[in-house]
């Protein structure tokens, strides 16, 4: 099946099925900085420390494609202080581990209105994706994304160009049209919702939820996600 790819030949387990494309709800870095008795922005910057670790595992397992939700539609609403720590924080990841991605071979995009970001973000990312554009592996950041969001824009672009859609072109107005679906979101924090995140992509993904919280998010998490993941049967509306 074109949407599976194998783990490399030195892993320690027999070749199965892993997703080629992940997804990812990065969630519960706030309650981690607390439980801490820190301040929110320390569980973000834990957080983002977990993501950068976490990309040798998906590369090493041969996943193609991760997508994470980075910031939503509806996290502008938090504290200001909190948003601003966040915009630093992706600012400061995108100027200091840019040398990560193109290390280790990955195409970062960016998912979302980024209309809404900071002029000096919008900068950085598209300066981040013009350097890394040449590689086949991605990392799709979700920020400023809502599902809802996605989908309103492309019902606003077809209808712009006055066009009727089908399946297949509206799927190509929305904001990475040429990557495929996601096979499984691992939603981490203990919440068990999709809170708007890929409505439309994910119609027929598998989805793991994870109790640790994000930072403590670990090779063995994701290793038991993938058990599970490859021993679910994906039926897509058909009969096994
Ligand atoms: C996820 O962690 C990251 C963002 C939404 C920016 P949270 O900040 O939602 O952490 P909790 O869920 O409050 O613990
Ligand atoms: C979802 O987490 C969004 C991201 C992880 C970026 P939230 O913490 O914002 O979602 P709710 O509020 O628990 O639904
Ligand atoms: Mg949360």
């Amino acid at each position: 099946m074109g949407d599976f790819v194998n783990l490399p030949a030195s892993s320690a387990d027999a070749p199965r099925r892993v997703p080629g494309h992940l997804a990812i709800i990065l969630d519960g870095n706030g309650r981690w900085a607390t439980k801490r008795g820190k301040p929110r922005s320390f569980g973000h910057i834990a957080g983002a420390r977990t993501l950068i670790r976490a990309l040798g595992w998906f590369a090493e397992r041969g996943i193609q494609h991760v997508t994470v939700y980075a910031f939503s539609t509806e996290n502008w609403k938090r504290p200001a202080r909190e948003v601003a720590s966040l915009m630093r924080l992706f600012s400061t990841l995108l100027r200091h581990n840019l040398d990560i991605l193109v290390k280790n071979k990955i195409r970062l995009r960016i998912s979302g209105r980024r209309g809404d970001l900071p002029p000096k973000i919008q900068k950085a990312v598209a300066e981040a994706e013009r350097i890394t554009a040449g590689f086949d592996r991605q990392l799709i950041v979700c920020v400023s994304y809502g599902g809802r969001a996605e989908i309103i824009d492309a019902v606003n672009a077809a209808v712009a160009r006055g066009e009727k859609v089908t399946e297949e072109s509206f799927q190509n107005l929305l904001y990475v049209p040429d990557v495929p679906d996601p096979d499984l979101v691992i939603r981490t924090g203990g919440e068990k919702r999709t809170s708007n995140f890929l409505l439309w992509e994910s119609a027929y993904a598998e989805y793991c939820f994870i109790d640790a919280l994000w930072p403590d998010f670990s090779e063995r998490d994701l290793d038991d996600a993938l058990s599970d993941y490859a021993s679910r049967n994906r039926r897509k509306g058909g009969i096994a």
